[in-house]
């Protein structure tokens, strides 16, 4: 029988990364300023999805692939390219944000648990370059995920090759 979900473990990171990606965006604006609780909470869930992709990405590795739903040769390479600029942003986005606080000689504090200290030497002009940067990352990478669930749903109600479905807890 062909296999036609992802793995309970590909499913769980990728809801949980996308709802913390939302998170992030949510708070971003808390994270002006110097520092800070607003800045820490901001910081604190854009970590977390770095981390977790990280994981997401090794596992993609070893993970078992569910049976390709079949489409154009067009179509498969747009969601392969898609897909790698989701996970460099997924990466790239938050690097960028940690830069920006530490070239600023911010420390950052990882749910008040986990302090990083900066390792930069403080410097306000490349801090505003990181700064602008890491927006830039943040934007093209929520603008992206915003294609990427359209053409989800595209497929699942239009094509109608249950795409959706795979990355869906099964219901009993
Ligand atoms: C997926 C993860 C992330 C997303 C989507 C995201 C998104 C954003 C956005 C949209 C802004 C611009 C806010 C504005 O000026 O209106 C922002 C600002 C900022 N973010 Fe992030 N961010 C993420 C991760 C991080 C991380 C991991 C850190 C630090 C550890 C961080 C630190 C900052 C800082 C310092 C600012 C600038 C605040 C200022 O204007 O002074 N971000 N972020
Ligand atoms: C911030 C939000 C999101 C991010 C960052 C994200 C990212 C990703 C990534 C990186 C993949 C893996 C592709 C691969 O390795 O082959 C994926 C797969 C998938 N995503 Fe998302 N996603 C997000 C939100 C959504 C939403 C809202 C939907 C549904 C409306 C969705 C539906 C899917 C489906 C169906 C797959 C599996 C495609 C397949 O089996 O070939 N995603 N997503």
């Amino acid at each position: 029988m062909p296999k036609t979900r992802h793995d309970p473990l590909t499913l769980g990171l990728h809801w949980l990364i996308a709802l913390l990606i939302l998170g992030a965006y949510a708070t971003s604006e808390l994270a002006q300023g110097r520092g800070g609780p607003g800045t820490n909470l901001h910081g604190s869930l854009g970590l977390a999805v770095f981390g977790l992709s990280l994981i997401r990405i090794l596992w993609r590795g070893f993970a078992p692939h569910p049976t390709p739903v079949p489409m154009g040769a067009w179509m498969a390479r747009a969601a392969r390219l898609a897909h790698v600029a989701l996970y460099a942003t997924m990466l790239l986005a938050p690097l960028l944000g940690l830069a920006a606080l530490w070239a600023r000689g911010t420390e950052m504090s990882f749910l008040g648990l986990v302090a990083l200290p900066s390792p930069m030497t403080p410097d306000r002009a490349f801090s505003r370059t990181l700064k602008g940067l890491h927006e830039l990352a943040s934007n093209a990478l929520v603008l992206l995920a915003l294609l990427h669930a359209a053409a989800a749903i595209f497929h699942q109600y239009v094509l109608r090759d249950g795409l959706l479905e795979r990355m869906i807890p099964r219901r009993r």
